[in-house]
């Protein structure tokens, strides 16, 4: 099912696989129209699936990620990159070790800098100097956090050191042996970032969801339910399982 609410594209496919499939769908077609695209990326759970369609997309020569450049939203602060839970090591192991992706050209905030500010500074940089973000993934997190933008009083707009929501901690220890080794930290891109994409998709799934996807497109536009930016940004497409979906469809 395809609805439009208020500019916004949004599609409701049945299944997490029919809206992996489809948001791997939109990826490739990026990538096919413009090979040398810069794709923002995210991590968690929800683009697992779409990642391992994109890998099949790749073996069945469908997708081709020579040119490609990428720059993930965020990582854990502070947290070495062979840490399993690290978002290197999830990109690494979700997409990057499994197609042809040119590895000097993907982009993670490092978490294990000394110099945080200099480093952030020099992500924004980087992502100036190629031109801006053409494609941005985006999951959503259960308090509506975008990267790790958590819901605040004002908009961080550059890539920033970010002390992460309790909320958000909790709901992320299902990945860590234990609560108290979740970092407390991440440095994450800024709302500027994320809305000076071209593109932006962003995919939830599951009934967990279903409450912040009503809130984000029929809310007002606060810092306190950071994804609700996106009702501003020209160019949104969501993607969405039927349970995700129960508050916007009759
Ligand atoms: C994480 C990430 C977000 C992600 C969100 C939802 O903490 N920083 O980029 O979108 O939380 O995660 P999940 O897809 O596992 O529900």
């Amino acid at each position: 099912m395809k609805l439009n609410i208020k500019g916004i594209t949004i599609f409701v496919e049945d299944y997490y696989l029919s809206m992996s499939k489809k948001s791997a769908e939109i990826v490739s077609h990026q990538i096919a129209n413009k090979p040398n695209s810069v794709l923002g990326l995210a991590t968690g759970s929800t683009p697992e699936g779409m990642y391992k369609e994109l890998i099949q997309l790749y073996l069945n020569k469908k997708v081709n990620f020579d040119n490609i450049t990428s720059f993930n939203l965020d990582e854990y602060y502070p947290i070495n990159k062979d840490n399993k839970n690290s978002y290197a090591y999830y990109m690494n192991s979700h997409l990057f070790n499994h197609v042809n992706i040119d590895k000097d050209k993907t982009f993670i905030p490092n978490g294990k800098t000394e110099n945080v500010d200099k480093m952030c500074k020099e992500y924004d940089q980087m992502i100036y100097d190629v031109g801006g973000i053409d494609l941005q993934i985006l999951g959503i997190g259960n308090n509506g956090h975008i990267g790790f933008n958590e819901p605040d009083v004002d908009f961080e707009l550059t890539t920033h050191l970010v002390k992460l929501d309790d909320k958000t901690i909790e709901a992320n220890a299902r990945f860590f042996a234990n609560i108290d080794d979740v970092p407390k930290f991440a440095v994450s891109m800024g709302i500027q970032n994320i809305m000076q994409s071209k593109k932006i998709i962003l995919m939830a799934s599951g009934e967990g969801k279903a409450k912040i996807i009503h809130d984000m497109i029929f809310g007002k536009v606060t810092p306190n339910l950071p994804a609700s930016i996106l009702q501003l940004h020209n160019n949104v497409t969501i993607l969405l399982d039927k349970k995700a979906a129960k508050l916007i469809i009759n």
